[in-house]
């Protein structure tokens, strides 16, 4: 009997995008490609209903864990268990997942239709169910009135919303998305985003999104999966991720962040040339060599120089806040500073100035040394 289709698209799990349950549990995998380890023994787990962003440098395995998430590609060792059920060894047709790939992979001899009802059909669902679906996804994504049209005649933000209906069709309880943004231009890339991010919650079904923007993990995710070298560096929330970066690796490449080379002191300050400064409680030997990772929005200038100094070497008009830069009185270090731009009016702030300079000990945290350049 050809399958039926339940409940409506629109009303499916969204009661419960905040349960705990596992979806999919990563454990031990790694992933070798002859001699070369392109993901190194991944753990990981991921909860039903959440969206999760794969985010690190090119090569880091980010696509590589997706495929094999999907069955497309097989891990070297380790194992994924997805609801409770061993699918390290599944091929993909019998994994529970809808996958968009970054460029479109929409049959281009299709129609806006086929293409949305190709899974359905393979499925042998009931025509007048096919055509209810259909409507129901293509309303989801904003295309209604656009089932006769083939791919070649739409844009791309819109063939990605046509490759995400198709991707949603069988109703996965996985939704995997490989960069699915990066190819269209800033204006659709930040439209889409937050009708991606909508139509989830609405939704509910898990999704894990593959992405080097850091913004876009940033704004879209529950949880950051941060990548580098076939390692994660840490997982969180994006506001754990910006705000207590696990590695110098994160705090580099998430935001912008200043890193001043300085020397351990006791165990909540440091020596930043013949200056003691605090920071956020540490484990260095003093006398030890160290980083100094600040965010540029939480250095304040003040009119009056304290016991740090910096003069002003460049002023970069950002809108809503002034990017100072400074050299650091006493050293040959930089440091930026994001100075408010009603602030910035009380400092009337010129190049050449001496300004003084704070760095609050609260957002200044220690790592070791030679792990990053600013
Ligand atoms: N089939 C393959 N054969 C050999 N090496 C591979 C293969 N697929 C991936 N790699 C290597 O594994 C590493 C991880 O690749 P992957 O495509 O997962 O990176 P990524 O994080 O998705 O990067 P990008 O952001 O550029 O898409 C890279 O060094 C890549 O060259
Ligand atoms: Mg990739």
């Amino acid at each position: 009997m050809p399958p039926t289709l339940t409940s409506p698209l629109s009303a499916s799990a969204a009661a419960t995008p905040h349960a705990t349950t596992t979806h999919l549990s990563i454990d031990g995998v790694t992933k070798r490609f002859g001699s070369f380890t392109a993901l190194d023994n991944i753990a990981l787990e991921i909860q039903e209903g959440e969206f999760v962003c794969f985010l690190g440098p090119s090569g880091c395995g980010k696509t590589t864990l997706l495929r094999m998430i999907a069955g497309l590609t097989r891990q070297s060792a380790g194992t994924l268990i997805q609801r409770g059920k061993d699918i390290s060894t599944l091929p993909p047709q019998a994994r529970d997942f809808g996958i968009v790939f970054q460029s479109y992979a929409l049959f281009p001899n299709l129609t806006v239709f086929d293409n949305v009802a190709y899974g359905l059909r393979n499925r042998r669902v009931a025509r007048a169910d096919i055509h209810a679906r259909v409507a129901e996804l293509l309303a989801l994504v904003d295309l209604s009135g656009s089932e006769a049209k083939y791919p070649a005649a739409l844009s791309g933000g819109q063939q990605q919303r046509v490759a995400l209906a198709r991707a949603l069709a069988m109703e996965p309880g996985l939704l995997l998305l490989d960069e699915p943004l990066s190819a269209l231009d800033a204006r659709v890339r930040g439209h889409l985003r937050s009708q991606i991010k909508a139509l989830q919650a609405r939704l509910g079904v898990t999704t894990i999104m593959v992405t080097h923007d850091q913004e876009e993990a940033l704004t879209m995710a529950d949880r950051i999966v941060v990548m580098n070298h076939g390692v994660i560096e840490q997982v969180g929330t994006p506001a754990e991720i910006y705000h207590q970066p696990a590695s110098a690796f994160v705090a580099s490449f998430i935001g912008t962040m200043n890193f001043l080379d300085v020397t351990a002191a006791a165990n909540h300050q440091v020596q930043l040339g013949n200056t003691v400064c605090d920071c956020l409680p540490h484990t260095f030997a003093k006398g030890r060599p160290a980083q100094l990772a600040i965010r540029p929005e939480a250095v304040a200038l003040t009119r009056q120089p304290g016991a740090l100094v910096g003069e002003v070497t460049g002023i970069e008009f950002l809108g809503a806040f002034q990017r100072v830069s400074l050299r650091i009185a006493g050293t040959e270090q930089r440091v930026l500073a994001d100075v408010p731009s009603r602030d910035s009016a009380m400092l009337s702030l010129k190049l050449g100035q001496v300004v003084g300079l704070h760095l609050p000990g609260d957002a200044a945290r220690l790592y070791p040394a030679g792990s990053c350049q600013s």
